[in-house]
């Protein structure tokens, strides 16, 4: 009989928050029982901003999902971004001390650890180590040194580290709501595990993720995370000058925004001007809104490519960029992307999810679908702090809380 784990992740994006709740499979595979989507309250380029809002708005998404399958859920794994988010590559180093000098999963543990000995300052809170690469002697591009022979272990790590408080405003929300986190992974790293190949991630690719408040860069090289990025610039941006430009209400924009724009016009054959399409009948021309779009658009991609080394991006990241996120939705953005970059570009959309997926179908999910994958990955991974004790007792003051409410 197949064992299954219950898997539930919470992307606290700056428009939407969603709530998955999967059933993972001895065999691996991941069947997505239940979907809540909540338009967000309280953050701001990925920020906690007002934590009761904030927190409302993750009770309101929980809750959907939880009844959508009748599950409750106790821990999450939970998506981070914002402005915060530093990185760095680091090493690490050991000597191999026994007479048969033969590495073991003790060595990769010590070597590990080393790699983490990076100063971080007391504000800034580490969220990420990850190996890239072992070298045994000197002899690089080892992918798993433990049975091999040497002296010496080398490790290459790539460092995230994030503001301790931003983190702290995040885990008090989803904690207030008596949910343990599993883990906070970096929101661009979940959407790769959606979106890329691992052909992709092994000749070397940059992912961008477009979402309301933030676009998220993770650039993979040789099968492994080589740089990350946080943009503080999106689709929120894009709805703005659309407003201020043709002096629109916020919302009218942003819908003219999703239904009417494209960054590659076609103009021959168009009528001039947008259908009116608020209750308040707004118009404005087509060639306008296209011209607004395309000029922010190309500005994130470019800020994307200086991200990379000027000179060889090229041939870091032949497979070129995937763009996924909700602002990748927009018309023409790949060819766009294209003529900037002068590399492949494409659209990444989660797909291979079975059960009541349909809806995750869609590029803003890539995050919600990456944390759900990363979850099932790293499933025997640690409880961010606070631990079993520290859980039943929140879970306890919660109840009581509740009785007394
Ligand atoms: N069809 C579309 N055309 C253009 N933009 C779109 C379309 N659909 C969604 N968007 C934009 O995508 C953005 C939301 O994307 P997404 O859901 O990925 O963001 P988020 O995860 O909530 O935010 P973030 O990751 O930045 O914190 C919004 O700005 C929205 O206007
Ligand atoms: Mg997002």
């Amino acid at each position: 009989m197949t064992k299954r784990t219950t898997l539930t992740s919470i992307d606290v994006g700056t428009t939407k928050v969603c709530t998955t709740i999967a059933e993972l499979n001895s065999d691996g595979g991941v069947r997505v029982t239940g979907v809540g989507i909540s338009p967000s309250h309280g953050l701001h380029k990925g920020l906690v901003v007002n934590i009761n809002d904030a927190r409302e708005t993750i009770r309101a998404s929980v809750k959907k999902a939880e009844q959508a399958c009748n599950y409750k859920v106790e821990s999450a794994f939970v998506g981070v971004t914002g402005r915060h988010i530093n990185s760095l590559n680091n090493r690490g180093v050991v000597s191999i001390t026994r007479n048969d000098r033969l590495v073991r999963p003790d060595d990769l543990r010590r070597v590990l650890s080393s790699a983490q000995s990076v100063k971080v300052p007391n504000d800034r809170k580490l969220l990420h180590v990850i190996p890239r690469g072992y070298a045994v002697d000197g002899q690089v591009g080892v992918k798993n040194p433990v049975g091999m022979y040497g002296f010496r272990l080398d490790v290459e790590t790539h460092v995230i580290t994030a503001a301790a408080t931003s983190i702290q405003n995040l885990v008090k929300c989803i904690r207030s709501l008596a949910i343990d986190v599993d883990d906070l992974v970096l929101e661009p790293l979940a959407s790769s595990e959606a979106v890329l190949t691992e052909d992709e991630k092994q000749v070397g690719v940059i992912l961008a993720d477009i979402g309301g408040g933030t676009t998220d860069i993770c650039v993979f090289k040789d099968g492994s995370i080589w740089h990350s990025a946080i943009l503080p610039v999106a689709g929120y941006q894009l709805t703005r000058d659309i407003a201020i430009g043709l002096g629109l209400p916020f919302d009218v924009a942003e819908e003219m925004k999703k239904r009417y724009g494209s960054v590659m016009p076609v103009y021959e054959g168009q009528t001039d001007t947008a259908n009116p399409i608020s209750q308040d009948g707004h118009g404005a021309s087509y060639q306008d809104l296209c011209d607004i779009i395309r000029a922010r658009v190309e500005e994130i991609l470019r800020l994307i490519l200086l991200e990379m080394p000027r000179n060889e991006y090229e041939s870091i990241v032949p497979a070129g960029l995937v763009l996924t996120g909700g602002s990748s939705n927009l018309s023409g953005i790949e060819a766009l992307g294209r003529e900037i970059l002068r590399l492949p570009v494409r659209v990444g959309t989660p797909t291979n999810m079975h059960g009541i997926a349909d809806t995750l179908c869609d590029p803003a999910y890539a995050t919600s679908v990456g944390l759900l994958l990363w979850g099932a990955k790293h499933k025997a991974g640690r409880r961010w702090k606070g631990g079993w004790f520290g859980s039943r007792l929140r879970k306890l003051s919660f109840r009581i809380g509740k009785l007394f409410r």
